[in-house]
């Protein structure tokens, strides 16, 4: 079933999909293409609006991302966002220029009296705090618009032609410290685009098993289940449309956490009645991984590694025509994106691989959805909260949270460090407020003191960060003496470490895995 669709063009903005997600979470589906989209398909997705997103070059530079013109003309309610708005002063007719002072940060806007019946700011005070982050600005407007906001450095802060549907604001109205933005984007997104609020999580998972059914017909689907709920909302998605048809493959690339495996078979074979088929390759990955010390090395081999694996035992169970993955949204733009910092960092291998290798056809469920989104989807499907809510976990597992080579005495080490960490984190009530917390075994040894022995052992620095979806991240303040039980139990218990460290870097410009 077709749904009012509002499309998100990207021009590199970190922000892009924190605009379809606000958009989603106003039951409004969205979806984002690149800046580059011909008309065509603009067309022939029939969305009710567009919005172009922030981006991180100036319109005046050679080869800086442009939509088509036509999108202008097609009678379409457009909505730019900073770069968005220059580039349609640009192509309209009016003027940028790069501001004497730059805005990054907060900045306070005032609506213009007359403005204040217009709809984007129905509801929304006349003066309010907002988040900017531009060197250009609009020093004209394009004919036939006038401006309805202003700040202290940027006379132009909000401008719109409501007759030809086309409005466009300096600052981010997806952003959370933006005050109100997400009532300028419901405004926009109701009163302009006239959307009902359509997208719910019931009605998407209805249509995904529908979809499913059609798209696998009578055909055979096979799944690897990682132990994430990726995996398992996807796996259940399509055991709910096409029952035993489907075959789970669990792989142990040996480089799991403590108590995993055997998680796995007790949730998805005894309680979810899934049929899982458990291989337990750790010998034939941890001997590829001897030695390694480069990361996306380390990446390469397990994913290799796993193809292997999978298609060895896929192939021994009769045949496949369709493989099923819990690929993301997020997953797919991170792929397809074109422009900026919104290019992909490390190679994710959930993505690519097995489809190119092996002659499936691909269901993939969730590829319409973010992370949370996956979470409301899994609980409407009956896995229980405590699953739902597992923090991530990459597939290369513990290989990227030991740095340099992975060998059994490491694992041991970090598998044990790492269990402390989440037993503690749960206890003390912050497991769920986390995006993920571990421990990362780091290759530098130094001097400690134990009774009455010098010693010389490992350190282990613990990671624990908030995140609404892992594109960005700030490290979370826990409380010290969480922080100190967990430190005074891994050097207790954990024989080899005699060192703790609490990592606070964000992403950007750190990422959440140290590999
Ligand atoms: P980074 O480290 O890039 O991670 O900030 C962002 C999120 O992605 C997870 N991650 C991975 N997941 N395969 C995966 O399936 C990988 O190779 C991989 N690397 C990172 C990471 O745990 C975090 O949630």
């Amino acid at each position: 079933m077709a749904h009012q669709t509002i499309l998100v063009l990207d021009f590199g903005s970190q922000y892009t999909q924190l605009i379809a997600r606000r958009l989603r979470e106003l039951n409004v589906y969205s979806e984002v293409l690149s800046f580059s989209t011909p008309a065509e398909e603009i067309r022939r997705k029939a969305p009710v609006g567009v919005i172009l997103s922030g981006g991180p070059r100036s319109v005046g530079e050679p080869g800086a991302p442009r939509c088509v013109p036509e999108l202008f003309e097609m009678g379409l309610p457009v909505l730019g966002i900073c770069y968005g708005m220059q580039l349609m002063t640009d192509m309209l007719g009016g003027e940028v220029a790069s501001a004497p002072h730059r805005e990054f940060g907060h900045a306070l806007v005032t609506v213009l009296p007359a403005a204040n019946g217009e709809p984007l700011f129905v509801d929304v005070p006349r003066e309010f705090r907002v988040w900017a982050s531009h060197g250009d600005f609009v020093t004209v407007q394009p004919p036939g618009f006038s401006v309805v906001a202003t700040s202290a450095n940027a006379p132009i802060a909000a401008m719109e032609a409501p007759h030809r549907h086309l409005f466009a604001l300096l600052f981010h109205p997806e952003v959370a410290h933006t005050d109100h933005g997400l009532e300028i984007l419901r405004n926009f997104a109701f009163r302009v685009c006239g959307c009902a609020g359509d997208w719910t999580i019931e009605s998407f998972v209805e249509e995904a098993t529908a979809r499913i059914r059609q798209q696998v017909g009578d055909g055979r689907v096979v799944c690897a289940l990682s132990g994430g709920v990726d995996s398992a909302v996807a796996a259940l998605l399509i055991h709910r449309a096409i029952g035993d048809r489907l075959t789970c493959i669990f792989v142990d690339n040996g480089v799991l956490r403590q108590g995993e495996a055997a998680q796995i078979e007790r949730r998805f074979v005894d309680k979810l009645k899934l049929s899982v088929v458990c291989v337990d390759a750790s010998q034939q990955f941890l001997s590829r991984l001897a030695g390694v010390t480069d990361p996306e090395t380390k990446r390469k081999i397990i994913g290799a590694t796993f193809i292997e694996v999978f298609e060895r035992e896929a192939g021994a169970r009769g045949r496949f025509a369709f493989l099923g993955q819990g690929t993301l949204y997020p997953d797919v733009i991170e792929s397809v994106s074109v422009v900026g910092p919104a290019a992909a960092i490390k190679s994710h291998h959930n993505v690519g691989g097995l489809p190119e290798r092996m002659p499936f056809g691909l269901v993939e469920p969730l590829r319409q959805l973010f992370k949370d989104e996956v979470r409301e989807v899994g609980r409407q499907i009956g896995l229980d909260g405590e699953f739902v809510h597992r923090q991530p976990f990459p597939g290369p597992g513990l290989a990227v949270r030991i740095l340099g080579a992975v060998t059994t005495e490491r694992l041991a080490l970090v598998r044990r460090a790492d269990a402390i960490v989440a037993e503690e984190i749960r206890r003390a009530g912050w497991y769920r407020r986390l995006w993920q917390s571990f421990a990362v075994l780091l290759p530098v040894q130094s001097v400690g003191v134990m009774g009455d022995a010098r010693t010389y052992e490992n350190t282990v620095a613990i990671r624990a960060v908030e995140s609404r979806d892992g594109m960005t991240a700030d490290w979370a303040r826990l409380p010290h003496e969480l922080l100190a039980t967990i430190s005074s139990r891994i050097v207790n218990e954990v024989k080899g470490i005699n060192r703790v460290v609490f990592d606070i870097s964000t992403k950007p410009p750190s990422t959440i895995e140290w590999e």
